[in-house]
């Protein structure tokens, strides 16, 4: 097993424990729950799979399990509710602990059950698929979607603990696989040359799902992560890099309707805009770009946009987003391959041309 941390201020640090066969280890489990009164909370297609896995390693302890629908469509507040109302009907105190047990959506809706009940009580996240064992779970954003917009209501709030087993990969399915990859390949554009060129000569044991090699990409993306927060957990600066294509991407996944595209799709399609976006600012040259969907290609995912957007709904859409100063719409592009913006004010004309080019 690999240990990293997440430095923030020595109280908060927290470890992400990555390795092979950790769901059933009780002692690594309870490690960090100091309560008897447990919650996990998961969804429909993981508790079948890894549901019994956890509760038995954790026999002693007063369990419950929120078993919610699966999908991103549920990634709102009326779901989250659910959580509260069985914490409550069961008495759940202020010193429970509340485990999410799943991908990214049951990851960022457990920690901002977390963080809401009661003014916030300890959780663990066990993350379930690639995206969320090298994105999600690390990092302490939680939160839900609104029709109007992704993931805009919500809270910083950190875990005690991040529990990547690589064995539940097993179960994902090839496009899952490929969507978490698409943030894979995020840390090595941003802000990890060396990685990027491993990640080109890689791909292909990747996606055969090499053990070995999914174990280092899993280790190394943390590592950026990690990296990251640890310098701005609260994105005042550098931790915006993180969101490259995602301004785009968060426009195409509420603009097709949440759960059409698969986050890291929409992310990977994101990505392809940003890089012209970047080409068009002198950033990077035409090899650049071809570079950049090459690799999302070769890790099968798509990298054009759906055909039911209009322009105008992108631009509608994109003047939602979090990283926006003043209604200005603002991006993370690319300086050179492994070298993020910090967010950057859009020029409405060279946007319009990235557009234009892509949605038509
Ligand atoms: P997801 O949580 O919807 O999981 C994808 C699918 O895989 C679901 O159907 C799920 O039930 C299934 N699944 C999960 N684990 C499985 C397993 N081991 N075997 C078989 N099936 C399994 O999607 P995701 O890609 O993990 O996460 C996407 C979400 O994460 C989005 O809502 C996105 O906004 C959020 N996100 C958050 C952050 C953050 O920093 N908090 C970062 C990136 C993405
Ligand atoms: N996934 C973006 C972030 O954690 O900041």
């Amino acid at each position: 097993m690999k240990v990293l941390q997440v430095k923030l201020d020595k109280a908060r640090d927290y470890p992400i424990y990555i390795g092979s066969g950790l769901l059933s280890q009780t002692e690594l489990l309870t490690r960090h729950i100091h309560s008897r009164q447990v919650a996990i909370v998961t969804n429909e297609t993981i508790a079948p799979l890894y549901l019994n896995k956890v509760r038995d390693a954790l026999v002693d302890y007063q369990l419950e399990a929120v078993i919610l629908p699966d999908g991103e469509q549920y990634k709102t507040l009326q779901y989250l509710e659910k959580i509260f109302d069985r914490l409550l009907a069961r008495k759940f105190s202020r010193n429970a602990t509340l485990i999410a047990l799943g991908g990214g959506v049951i990851g960022d809706m457990g920690g901002f059950a977390a963080a809401c009940y009661q003014r916030g009580i300890s959780f663990i996240q066990i993350p379930t698929t690639l995206l969320a064992q090298v994105d999600s779970s690390v990092g302490g954003k939680t939160g839900v979607n609104h029709a109007l917009g992704k993931n805009m209501i919500g809270a910083f709030f950190q875990p005690q603990c991040v529990i990547a087993d690589a064995d539940v990969l097993d179960t994902l399915d090839d496009r899952q696989l490929s969507a978490g990859l698409a943030e894979v390949i995020k840390y090595g554009l941003i802000r990890d040359p060396e990685f990027l060129a491993w990640l080109e000569h890689n791909m292909p044991r990747l996606l055969a799902r090499d053990k070995q090699a999914l174990a280092y990409a899993i280790e190394r993306s943390c590592a950026n992560k990690a990296e990251v927060v640890g310098e701005d957990e609260f994105e005042s600066g550098v931790r915006a890099t993180l969101n490259l294509g995602h301004t785009f991407g968060h426009a195409i996944e509420t603009g097709s309707g949440y759960g059409h595209y698969l986050h890291g799709e929409a992310v990977a399609i994101g990505t392809c805009f940003a890089a012209d976006l970047s080409r068009r600012l002198g950033w990077l040259n035409e090899a650049d770009v071809a570079r950049v969907v090459a690799l999302f290609k070769a890790a099968r995912l798509p990298i054009t946009p759906p055909t039911n957007m209009t322009t105008e709904q992108y631009v509608d859409l994109m003047a939602v987003d979090k990283k926006n100063v003043d209604g200005k719409i603002r991006v993370i592009l690319l300086e050179a391959l492994g070298k993020a913006s910090l967010p950057t004010n859009v020029d409405l004309f060279q946007l319009q041309a990235t557009l234009n080019e892509y949605v038509g």
